[in-house]
């Protein structure tokens, strides 16, 4: 323990009897009390109950952490706990609380525990200085440090070490536990949509089909899949939807440079993703003589005569095309699915 006797100094210079001791410090004005031993310090079977009880602490901190984990993925979020007029709680609020709770305060009060019994208990004076600390004082700081160090019996009590160590570990883990919050692993999905071979291309909003003649050259039409009524209350349907929307333009056969696979449009009719690239913003603004797409949240544009590539702004990378063709009864259809993730870039995304 370190004690500082300058009370009612003025400044920061110590109150001291004028007299020196035999190493040359002079000596406090009010001097230290005798010290007393702790029980610990004389009694090794004190000392070993001492380190019981802080690896105990330890112990049991390690255990409230599993107790959490176990909590948390066993007890329903409908389950109550009815204390009358105290009122009801919900059951897996209350065992997440007490048991991460109990954990804490269980490694602090060990941590209390074995400082104030096992560790070395020593009273010194320190004097105040009026200036920065000079080299030989910063040498002597290293020293106590490695010597507190060495006193703390962290390396010789292997007990408490390797209990605090137990614990420390665990202590994460309801941190990667409640990761689970965020959802479900997104799997497969940010790369597929519901398009499929003969799939109907109708209308967004009207969901009416399409022939190729309701698209002028020039033109542009908002679109979604056919089967998207059918999925219209379905779990997840507004993410489906989300991805599925696409754009379909008309240029004249001559007027297109390049597309993303051989045969790609029908008779000039180029489907796109409605989706940027960039970060998600729907797109419709299109410039029929440059055949370029402008994205109005950050201004990306792509040009659809030429496979949808970038020819400005932050996105990286082109507009997924998607394959088309007509079905029997002469309706626009999709050939497949898109043949690349729509939507923002990731880090898996090229
Ligand atoms: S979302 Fe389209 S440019 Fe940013």
């Amino acid at each position: 323990m370190s004690t500082d006797l300058t009370p009612g100094s003025p400044g920061n210079l110590p109150a001291t009897t004028g007299t020196a001791d035999g190493a040359g410090r002079e000596q406090p004005l009010y001097p230290l009390a005798p010290h007393q031993l702790r029980l610990t310090d004389t009694d090794p079977r004190a000392a070993k109950r001492a380190e019981r009880q802080v690896a105990t602490m330890f112990g049991l901190s390690a255990l409230l952490i599993v107790a959490f984990v176990v909590a948390y993925v066993m007890v329903q979020t409908d389950q109550y706990l009815d204390l009358g007029n105290i009122g009801k709680f919900q059951l897996s609020n209350v065992l997440l609380g007490l048991t991460f709770g109990g954990a804490v305060f269980l490694i602090g009060a060990g941590a209390i525990h074995w400082a104030k019994k096992l560790m070395a208990d020593e009273e010194m004076v320190d004097y105040r200085h009026p200036a920065a600390t000079d080299d030989e004082t910063r040498a002597s700081l290293l020293e106590d440090f490695n010597d507190g160090l060495a006193e703390s019996g962290f390396a010789q009590r292997r007990m408490v070490r390797r209990t605090l160590i137990g614990a420390l570990a665990l202590f994460p883990v309801p941190l990667v536990v409640l990761l689970r919050d965020l959802g479900p692993l997104p799997g497969t999905s940010l790369r597929e949509t519901i398009w499929k071979a003969g799939e109907r291309i109708v209308t967004d909003v009207t969901l009416r089909p399409i022939r190729p003649s309701d698209i002028p050259v020039g033109g542009l039409v908002n679109a979604s899949p056919g089967s998207l009524e059918e999925v219209q209350h379905a779990e997840g349907n507004m993410n489906e939807r989300a991805k599925a929307v696409i754009i379909l333009v008309r240029m004249t056969p001559e007027q297109i440079k390049s597309q993303q696979g051989e045969g790609w449009d029908y008779n000039g009719i180029l489907a796109f993703s409605k989706i940027c690239t960039h970060v998600g913003c729907p797109i419709a603004l299109y410039q029929h003589v440059t055949h370029h797409l402008l994205c109005p949240c950050h201004q990306s544009t792509f040009d659809l005569s030429d496979s949808g590539n970038v020819v400005f702004g932050p996105a990286n990378r082109r507009l997924p095309q998607l394959p088309i063709t007509v079905d029997d009864a002469g309706y626009l259809v999709a050939s497949s699915d898109f043949h690349e993730p729509v939507g923002p870039s990731f880090w898996e995304r090229g």
